[in-house]
């Protein structure tokens, strides 16, 4: 996928213009309980970012996109907190980066990646956190059938299984929570999984 292009002609079907409500319905479950560095790799507009920016006690808050134009598009919206983005590979993350946060909310990265990257993905959000860091995200699911065609959704799905296998099986991450949320974008409601990671080692 050419990011940069999709940006640029402004034809971003994955954008809904607001947070992942995944993502709103687990801070309202767990009210407090996100706190310090939070990254956001492939944040896109950043909906999710500045929803994370209107907690306290997060701080820094990093949206992190390979795309320029996407960095150029959310720093167009107001400022909410501490938020700040930046435009950078994920899978070649500068030093600062590394062991540094204590989450990273993922959200429509994960499937937009040629599946062939999902372990260098693994070792890179797993590299990025603190030992101890905690990986909170929202999975999509297999999710083409009759009536979900390709095209209107992100590009590669995965399984529970699948994800089991890549984060938990790796040694890399000890799964805590794993469910499929109540809250969904609309055509999206029971596609996708949320989890909740602890980084091992
Ligand atoms: C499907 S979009 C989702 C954007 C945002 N999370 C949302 O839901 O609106 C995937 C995003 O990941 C970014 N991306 C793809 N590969 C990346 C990489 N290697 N490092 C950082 N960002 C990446 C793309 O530029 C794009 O903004």
């Amino acid at each position: 996928m050419d990011w940069d292009y999709q940006y640029r002609i402004d034809v971003t079907p994955w954008d809904k213009g607001a947070p992942a409500p995944p993502l709103l319905e687990w801070i309202k479950a767990n009210p407090g309980t996100l706190s310090g560095s939070i990254l956001i790799p492939g944040s896109g507009a950043g909906h999710d970012v500045r929803a994370l920016a209107s907690l306290t006690k997060c701080s820094p808050i990093i949206g992190l996109d390979v795309s320029e134009p996407a960095t150029r598009l959310a720093v167009s919206f107001p400022t909410v907190g501490v938020e700040t983005y930046q435009t950078a590979d994920l899978f070649n993350l500068p030093a600062h980066h590394q062991n540094t946060y204590d989450w990273i909310w993922e959200h429509t990265c994960f499937c937009a990646i040629n599946p062939d990257m999902r372990d260098t993905y693994v070792a890179a959000v797993h590299g990025a956190l603190k030992p101890g860091g905690q990986l909170l995200a929202v999975f999509y699911l297999n999710p083409y059938d009759d009536e979900h065609p390709r095209g209107e959704g992100p590009p590669y799905g995965t399984s529970v299984e699948e994800l089991k296998e890549r984060f938990e099986n790796s040694g890399k991450f000890k799964v805590d929570e794993s469910y499929v949320p109540g809250q969904a974008y609309g055509g999206r409601e029971g596609l996708e999984q949320v989890m909740r990671m602890t980084r091992l080692n």
